[in-house]
């Protein structure tokens, strides 16, 4: 498999086996959901290994202590619309804190182009790590778009968190912003005629929310 500087695969065997039922068609929206949030918390240890953190002194029963904390007010997650928002929990469950902005995107199905329709994001989102979620890396247009709007605003310190990701949008990405590091459970073969990743899971947004 080539091997992508921008990329890095968190490759684990229970990501693996909860990806693996994710992907199965039978799989119904609950579990689905629930998969898509556990897989997140995953990704998000890995992607969260070099947050600001800050040093402060506690006090055991003890002894008084000095101990590393997140700057709490460092972090804000960017779920694009509407995938995007099955992850956002599953940063939560470990990270409650983190700021939430949404962007709202959607590929154009004849032209797979991305048009924006929504943009909501915490103040002073410029100073903070933007991490970008969407569980699906295709052709790479919503994710250049959703990184192109946080440039836009300010943003300096950008991630990309995906659960599946195809090697062109990949390059997309790495062409676009090769500033941004992308962290995904897998790397799939490629895109079909329409644009949809092989061998994938299918449409993210309609398995999680039930809209087909
Ligand atoms: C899906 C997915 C990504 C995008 C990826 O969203 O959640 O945002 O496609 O494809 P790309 O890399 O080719 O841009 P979709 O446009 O289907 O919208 P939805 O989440 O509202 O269903
Ligand atoms: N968006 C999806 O939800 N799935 C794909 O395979 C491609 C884009």
């Amino acid at each position: 498999m080539k091997e992508y500087k921008n990329v890095t695969i968190i490759d684990h065997p229970l990501i693996r086996h909860k990806v693996a039922i994710l992907r199965n068609k039978e799989t119904g929206t609950k579990e689905f959901r629930e998969l898509v949030e556990e897989i997140t918390t995953l990704l998000t240890y890995e992607c969260f290994k070099d947050i600001p953190t800050k040093k402060v002194m506690v006090m055991t029963p003890l002894e008084r202590t000095e101990q590393t904390m997140v700057v709490e007010n460092s972090i804000a997650v960017i779920p694009v619309l509407r995938a995007g928002l099955g992850m956002v929990n599953g940063v939560h469950t470990l990270f409650p804190t983190a700021r939430v902005g949404h962007i709202g995107l959607y590929r154009d199905e004849s032209t797979l182009e991305a048009k924006q329709y929504y943009c909501k994001l915490p103040d002073g989102i410029e100073d903070k790590v933007a991490i970008v979620l969407d569980p699906m890396l295709a052709t790479g247009g919503s994710a250049v778009a959703a990184i192109d709007l946080l440039k836009e605003q300010g943003c300096k310190n950008i991630r990309l968190m995906n659960i599946i990701a195809a090697p062109y949008g990949v390059e997309t990405v790495a062409k676009a912003h090769p500033d941004v590091q992308i962290y995904i459970s897998t790397l799939d073969r490629c895109l079909n005629e329409n644009g949809y990743i092989l061998p994938g899971l299918g449409d993210a947004g309609d398995r999680l929310f039930g809209t087909k």
